[in-house]
């Protein structure tokens, strides 16, 4: 299993159920790797896409803690055994688990590589936050793109992978 998130410069991820930055380039990257795949979210997250609605051409799997709410064209999971038991169904490889913080935290330890967009830039009050991988003894970074640069705001691309 893999993630993937936009970090901050202090490794924040998101305000007020929403991301920090809106960096096109990035979403296109996000959907090239997600598209076919099977995508692993919180429902917080789910609920900050437009609509509320799953995302098109994959298939999502929405951690959520209360029974009675479903959404059409997504598997709900109620429990951390509950998603196990279905990811089991699918290749390991394909899965990403794409969000929020509180998802991201539950599931660090099962991924084995993390695709990090690095913003070199505060974004504005933050409420979410990724754990600071440079600072873990767990990974390692594998690779780093060039940086790029949308609308003045420099970022870059790194893969970590799990020691
Ligand atoms: N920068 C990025 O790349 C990125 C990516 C994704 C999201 N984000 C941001 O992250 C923020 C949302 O993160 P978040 O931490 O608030 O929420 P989240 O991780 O998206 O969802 C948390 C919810 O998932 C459910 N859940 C989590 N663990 C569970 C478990 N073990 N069993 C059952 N249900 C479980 C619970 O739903 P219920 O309590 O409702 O049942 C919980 O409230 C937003 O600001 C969003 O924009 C940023």
């Amino acid at each position: 299993m893999k993630l993937i998130v936009a970090v901050d410069n202090n490794w924040a991820i998101g305000s007020g159920n929403d991301l920090l930055f809106n960096i096109p380039e990035d979403m296109k990257r996000f959907k090239a790797f997600t598209t076919g795949n099977i995508v692993v979210m919180g429902y917080n997250t789910l609920l900050s896409f437009p609509g509320s609605r799953p995302l098109p051409n994959r298939k999502n799997i929405v951690l959520c803690d209360d029974p009675s709410v479903n959404v059409e064209g997504a598997v709900m999971c109620g429990s951390l055994d509950a998603l196990l038991e279905e990811l089991k169904n699918y290749d390991s490889d394909k899965v990403f688990v794409i969000g929020g913080a509180m998802v991201y935290k539950l599931l660090l330890d099962y991924c084995s590589e993390a695709y990090i967009t690095k913003i070199q830039s505060a974004g504005e009050n933050p409420d979410k936050f990724f754990p600071d991988l440079d600072e873990s003894q767990d990974w390692e970074i594998f690779e780093t793109s060039e940086i790029r640069e949308h609308n003045g705001i420099k970022f870059c691309y790194v893969t970590y992978t799990k020691k």
